[in-house]
């Protein structure tokens, strides 16, 4: 069956909120597209939190996998990689009713240009087209992107709550989504965390940079209480303010 392939990062400066999106914009994408769809989830941050947002757990990351298979080509340097890397990815997604997961984990070093993480990279590439949405849980910094981790991005939803670095950020990523190779078809900003009344001013202030608002998703307290909990945000209910919000993106996109 042909898959729509397209490709959701969800970027920002740290602590914006993109880890509880990616969670919750996955629920409302499958609920939107109904039975027949099929979900992949990135978490691409070192600093892994996307499984538990989501409520599930995983075992290994590309980055264990990469880091074994190294050492194996070290051994063995007739060791076919790419073969062998397909299998292993396929092995480590976490396969849930509703969607699978992939956790990147640790990036590689600065500057390491060896042929296996060009593999790693043609792999996922290859793996996206086996979805109708890939939804990246990007790290703060912009690694992946300015390393080319990922092919076309069809959206790139860049969050931003009420700090200036936020802003700061916001504008970097335009400017490295304009440089880079992978082209990247949409950018949406995106405003997190916004207290009630200070929708126009974030509008505004964003305005300056010239960065247009075209999301606002309110502060929700329920957000905060479910991490501090430990509850996954893709059980916060249907009705509350944050969600209902992430829906309204979830139908801008897709
Ligand atoms: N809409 C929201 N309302 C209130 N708190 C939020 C909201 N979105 C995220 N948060 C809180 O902000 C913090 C950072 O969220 P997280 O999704 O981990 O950000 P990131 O992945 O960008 O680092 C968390 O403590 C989370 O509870
Ligand atoms: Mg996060």
């Amino acid at each position: 069956m042909m898959r729509k392939g397209k490709i959701i990062a969800v970027a920002g400066k740290g602590g914006t909120g993109k880890t509880a999106i990616s969670a919750r914009l996955i629920t409302e994408i499958l609920k939107l597209a109904g039975q027949d769809v099929c979900i992949l989830a990135v978490d691409a941050d070192a600093d892994s939190n996307l499984p538990e947002a989501l409520g599930i757990s995983y075992n290994k990351t590309a980055g264990d996998v990469r880091e074994g298979l190294l050492e194996d080509k070290h051994r063995d340097v007739t060791l076919d990689v790419r073969s062998q890397f397909e299998g292993k990815i396929a092995a480590i997604i976490e396969e849930e009713e509703q969607y699978d997961l992939l956790v990147m984990g640790r990036p590689e070093g600065p500057g390491c240009y060896c042929p296996v993480n060009h593999i790693i990279r043609m792999i996922i590439d290859t793996l996206t087209k086996n979805y109708d949405y890939t939804i990246i849980d990007c790290e703060a910094g912009l690694e992946h992107l300015s390393r080319r981790t990922t092919r076309d991005v069809d959206v790139m939803l860049v969050v931003l709550d009420t700090t200036l670095k936020s802003i700061k950020t916001a504008l970097r990523l335009r400017q490295i989504a304009e440089e880079i190779d992978a082209d990247v078809k949409q950018m949406m900003n995106i405003a997190n965390k916004i207290p009630e009344g200070m929708e126009a001013m974030i509008i505004e202030e964003a305005k300056k940079y010239g960065l247009t608002i075209e999301e606002i998703i309110p502060f929700d307290p329920l957000i905060p209480e479910y991490d501090f909990k430990g509850i996954p945000i893709v059980d916060l209910p249907d009705d509350a303010p944050s969600v209902i919000g992430i829906r309204r993106i979830a139908r801008a996109i897709m």
